[in-house]
């Protein structure tokens, strides 16, 4: 029999549903008071069957806490011109507060482009290179990415301590890794980048008090990357074997770790939220500029 988990599970379920609820709240407010609603256009380009699941579930919570939203869908072989065209159309809608453009994009279309293209007053998702200069700069009036927001948002929910902590960011990428790593800055954690080429990755890993992984890599962090008492958020989703596995060995990493994520039912329901929340704040934000 193996030991039962001794971690604290950082609950995502939980935690997202809270912030929902506080948003529907909201948005019934505006109802009420007849106000226009915020609205969030989502764009899946391609038929990846991970992005379908992952669109179709930012539509419907949209649906659920009375925001409007829109799901696009283009067939594989849209080019990227014809995608421009979608956005440019998107960015003069007032009507539209929020353009997703749901990422990996097929390869003939080049994200940097796409992304550029998109009105940074509508970027739910932060990643327009004004914005994430506005990120890197630390002014709060750009959306932040919504998983590494959520990431935030649960470690303050459970009250994890960050200020003089090390954190340790596996992964680079800008939708998490880099922004994860300013946002936990931003909050005077210490902060180390780790990716593929690291040198000696476990020890690196032990110094960590919040150690985030997201590289896509199932497993890959066991006990033996875990400070005693540590904060561990997954951010990894994979498909092993037919089931969802994160970046985390749950089983052994449970074991070693203070708190620490599922997978799923941790992360993957934090960024949905953020991303409504983030609608809801680039909404706000277009109605103080009329
Ligand atoms: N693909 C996986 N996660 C995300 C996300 O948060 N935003 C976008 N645009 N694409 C994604």
């Amino acid at each position: 029999m193996t030991p039962s988990a001794t971690a604290t599970i950082l609950d995502g379920k939980l935690t997202s549903q809270n912030l929902l609820d506080s948003l529907s709240v909201e948005l019934g407010a505006l109802t009420a008071q007849g106000a226009p609603l915020p609205k969030l256009v989502v764009v899946l380009v391609g038929d990846d069957p991970a992005s379908q699941v992952y669109v179709n579930k930012k539509a419907k919570t949209a649906q659920k806490i009375g925001m409007l939203s829109q799901l696009l869908t283009y067939p594989q072989a849209t080019s990227q011109a014809e995608l421009l065209a979608v956005i440019a159309q998107l960015n003069q809608d007032a009507s539209v507060h929020g353009i997703l453009v749901q990422l990996p994009l097929p390869k003939h279309i080049n994200t940097l482009d796409v992304i550029t293209a998109i009105d940074p007053k509508k970027d739910v998702d932060g990643l327009h290179p004004l914005n994430m200069g506005l990120l890197m700069s630390g002014d709060p009036s750009a959306c932040k990415p919504c998983t590494p927001a959520g990431v935030m948002t649960l470690l303050n929910a459970y009250q994890v301590p960050l200020a003089g902590k090390n954190a340790v960011v596996l992964g680079r990428s800008n939708i998490v890794g880099k922004p994860m790593g300013l946002l936990l800055l931003q909050e005077n954690a210490t902060v180390t980048y780790c990716h593929s080429k690291t040198a000696d990755l476990p020890a690196v890993c032990r110094q960590a008090d919040i150690l985030v992984a997201a590289v896509g890599v199932p497993n890959l962090v066991t006990a033996d990357f875990i400070k005693p008492g540590a904060a561990v958020i997954d951010v990894g989703i994979n498909r092993l074997e037919g089931k969802l596995v994160g970046d985390v060995d749950f089983a052994s990493a449970a074991q070693k770790a203070g708190f620490i994520t599922p997978v799923p039912g941790g992360v993957g329901p934090m960024t949905i939220a953020t991303l409504m929340a983030n609608t809801l704040f680039l909404y706000r934000q277009a109605q103080s500029r009329h």
